[in-house]
């Protein structure tokens, strides 16, 4: 009936929304948060009072982009893994002064745009965009190939990762930065269970509205009709997996059809919808060591709540 009016649907969106809620345990992969809305909200998230990672991972780089230069060298190519962190990259170009900066992302629109945005600020700097699933090992550019790397991972979103997929991606990246590259990275802290509550389920329901989105989406671009207003976010500290987790939780018994097919779910029952895992001083230095990575450095934040993490890809050694 919509069809004209609805946008064209990602198959990918299609099948791990369909697979996600036949599942035994539901769950959709939180990047499917990510439409131009959920966009939006996740921006306003970064602002709310309660959600300290932002800021404190901007400070954190404010203050230590001097340091990342001297330890790392001025003069590489960084590397940056998903493109458009648009305040905080400028921060480490300034200090960096690289020979050329690479935004790696899987969306074409959002890396020309960050693009364009970052020669603006940089008109002298060569910029090469690549268009890559950088979970997977992928080629650099060639005019880069003989020049020293710095990966640039800011945000914390290793942390959406379950360790194993985040180690996965830290082999990925050393396979492609190569031995001698360094790679900057922040990562969110354990810390006391209120304040990480807050961050994930804030007062004016912004976070609220994020994770609803999903369903919104679903029913503008799956033909669903999922009762949204039948669904609650529920933001839950997982102590055992060391992650708050996002589900949609269904307030009363809900029957529902998306792209043909019908879902039931009782009351109580939930959606999963994201993780974000929060890991310890020893936490992190194992998990990098795990991908590959030496850490050299690390600076933390007033009260060790977040982290960045400077490590290098030393050679492989034999090792008893
Ligand atoms: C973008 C993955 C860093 O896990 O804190 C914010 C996403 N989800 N509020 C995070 C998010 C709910 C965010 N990252």
């Amino acid at each position: 009936m919509n069809e004209l009016r609805r946008p064209p649907t990602d198959p990918a969106f299609r099948a791990d929304v369909l697979a996600g809620l036949a599942a035994p345990i539901r769950a959709i992969p939180a990047r499917w948060l990510y439409d131009h809305r959920g966009s939006e909200l996740f921006e306003a998230i970064t602002e709310l009072p309660e959600y300290y990672l932002t800021r404190t991972d901007f400070a954190l780089l404010d203050r230590h982009a001097g340091d990342v230069a001297r330890i790392a060298g001025t003069g590489d190519v960084v590397v940056e893994f998903g493109s458009g962190s648009s305040t905080k990259t400028p921060l480490l170009l300034r200090a960096v002064a690289p020979a050329a900066y690479v935004p790696v992302d899987i969306s074409g629109a959002f890396l020309r745009q960050s693009a364009d945005a970052l020669q603006g600020l940089f008109p002298s700097l060569p910029i090469h965009p690549v268009e890559a699933d950088f979970m997977r090992p992928f080629q650099l550019p060639a005019a880069v190939a003989m020049r020293r790397k710095l990966g640039f991972f800011p945000g914390s979103t290793i942390g959406n990762m379950v360790p194993g997929t985040a180690v996965d991606l830290l082999r990925a990246m050393r396979q492609t930065l190569g031995v001698g590259a360094f790679l900057l990275i922040a990562m969110d802290r354990v810390k006391p269970i209120e304040t990480l509550l807050a961050a994930y389920d804030d007062a004016q329901g912004v976070t609220a509205a994020f994770n609803l989105n999903l369903l919104h989406r679903i029913n503008r671009e799956l033909d669903g009709d999922v009762p949204v207003e039948a669904f609650a976010h529920r933001a839950i500290w997982n102590d055992g997996l060391s992650r708050i987790e996002m589900h949609l939780e269904a307030m009363e018994d809900v029957r529902f059809e998306v792209a043909g097919a019908r879902f039931e779910m009782r009351r109580g029952e939930t959606i999963h919808t994201e993780n974000s895992h929060k890991y310890g001083p020893r936490d992190a230095r194992l998990l990098l060591t795990a991908g590959g990575w030496t850490v050299t450095d690390e600076w933390t934040a007033e009260g060790d709540t977040f982290a960045i993490l400077l490590a290098r890809a030393d050679p492989l050694r034999f090792a008893p």
